[in-house]
């Protein structure tokens, strides 16, 4: 998942004090100035300064969420921290340890933390109790536990040791950082973006498959991006046989182009659909220096021989299919057992529909360069039986849209049905 930049203002109503009464509101700015406990203006510019820090863990924290925090004493910030990976210390930890090291008492300081201090035995110990301990006077946080299970009991937990709690503050920002981990920690199958580059008249490629390069290098770079912030990407076996592309994160260097499967520890993982068994052995995401990390999704009606050659170089799952298409709930299923809180879909187009519509997928990013390509046989981004009717298709909300060079980018949630 990309890290979010938006700077919507926060709803009022979740502010509550220590007592868990409303605080008085300041109506110019819309902005909440009130009692000690109340979310201040200044909160929101400490809360911004935690998202920030939270972003610095993008990729490298699943199936844990980015978490950012900041102490503050006085008017001085003297401890920063983030979550950095799973199994490491949480951002409350890491801000409190940061305070020490820098010589600094925590005790009587506020915390600005974007999500909810947790408050049971994971890898870790639980964070309100270092809260507690280390005397911190105010909690100021972003969003809710999103763990049905949790939500709600850290504050209370922090209010019961006689700690002022605010949450809520700048809560879209908070909440967007984790948008694949809210929904993967709740429905334990992984958040679904479908991303394709597309001429404007929504072509993906030539009658006969040429479509490197349809958007233009930023719009490229934007798509490395959500690689680093997910968990896996996947693709259909077609692309792999017209493109052979590599699916990895490169990142550019001085020096050329440098290819990883993951950066700074992150390992994305790559997933073929491939019913039949006919990704080359010599494909790229089955033997290049990754190919441990890759997954070819097959059905039981795939040759035997085939599919054990292909097993001695990547792993192979065989799938329930029906019409000779690989059944994704299934799928999408295991993939969450596995901890794939994030899967990108890639293509093709065949892909792309079935993820759509199948109602299975939670946003699409599309990346539109300026090009008109027509023909009856270029491929679609999405392709598939589509909508039967105008009823039946698929609506989008939270559209943003965004200049990325001379393409334009559209990210939008997919209106569930
Ligand atoms: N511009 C872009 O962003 C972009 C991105 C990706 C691809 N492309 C282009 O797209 C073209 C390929 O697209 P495509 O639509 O022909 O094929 P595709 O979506 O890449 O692959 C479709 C194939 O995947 C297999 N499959 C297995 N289970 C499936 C399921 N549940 N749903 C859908 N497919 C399933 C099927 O083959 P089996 O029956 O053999 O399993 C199916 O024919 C290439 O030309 C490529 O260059 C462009
Ligand atoms: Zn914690």
């Amino acid at each position: 998942m990309i890290c979010s930049r938006s700077t919507r203002s926060n709803s009022p109503e979740r502010y509550l004090g220590s007592n868990g009464a409303e605080p008085a509101m300041d109506t110019d700015e819309g902005i909440l100035v009130t009692t000690k406990t109340a979310p201040t203006r200044l909160d929101n510019h400490y809360m911004r300064v935690a998202v920030r820090l939270a972003q610095r863990g993008c990729g490298a924290t699943s199936p844990n969420p980015m978490v950012g925090a900041v102490l503050m004493k006085g008017d001085k910030i003297i401890g920063r921290g983030w979550h950095h990976r799973a199994g490491e210390p949480h951002a409350e930890i890491e801000a409190l340890s940061d305070a020490r090291q820098l010589g600094h008492n925590a005790k009587g300081a506020t915390l600005y933390v974007t999500l909810e201090p947790c408050c049971t035995h994971g890898r870790t110990p639980p964070c309100t109790e270092a809260i507690r301990s280390d005397g911190i006077r105010r909690v100021v946080a972003g969003a809710i536990d999103p763990n049905p299970q949790h939500g709600g009991k850290g504050f209370e937990i922090l209010r019961r040791a006689g700690i002022a709690v605010a949450h809520g503050v700048m809560v879209e920002e908070c909440e967007r950082l984790n948008e694949a981990f809210n929904h993967w920690i709740v429905r334990r199958t992984p958040f679904v973006t479908v991303k394709a580059g597309m001429t404007l008249d929504g072509k993906i490629a030539t009658a006969s498959g040429e479509s490197r390069w349809i958007t233009g290098e930023q719009a490229r770079a934007y798509g490395m991006k959500l690689r680093q912030g997910s968990d896996a990407i996947l693709v259909g076996v077609n692309t792999v046989l017209a493109d052979n592309p590599s699916l990895t994160v490169k990142k550019k260097k001085a020096e050329g182009r440098e290819a990883q499967v993951g950066v700074g520890g992150h390992k994305l993982r790559r997933i073929v659909l491939d019913a039949r068994g006919r990704t080359p052995l010599e494909a790229r995401v089955a033997s290049d220096e990754c190919a441990a990390l890759t997954t070819i999704v097959v059905g039981k009606l795939a040759p035997k021989r085939r599919v054990a050659a292909l097993a001695k170089r990547v792993r192979v799952l065989v799938a329930p299919s029906s019409d000779g298409k690989i059944n994704l709930r299934w799928l999408l299923k295991t993939l969450g057992e596995e901890h794939i809180t994030s899967l990108l879909v890639e293509g093709g187009g065949e892909v792309n529909a079935s993820f759509l519509l199948q109602g299975l997928a939670q946003r699409v990013t599309f990346l539109y360069a300026p090009k008109i390509l027509g023909g009856r046989d270029s491929r679609r981004a999405v392709a598939g039986e589509g909508a039967r009717t105008l009823a039946e298709s698929l609506s989008l909300t939270d559209l943003e849209w965004r200049r990325l060079g001379p393409d334009w980018l559209l990210s939008a949630r997919l209106v569930a049905r």
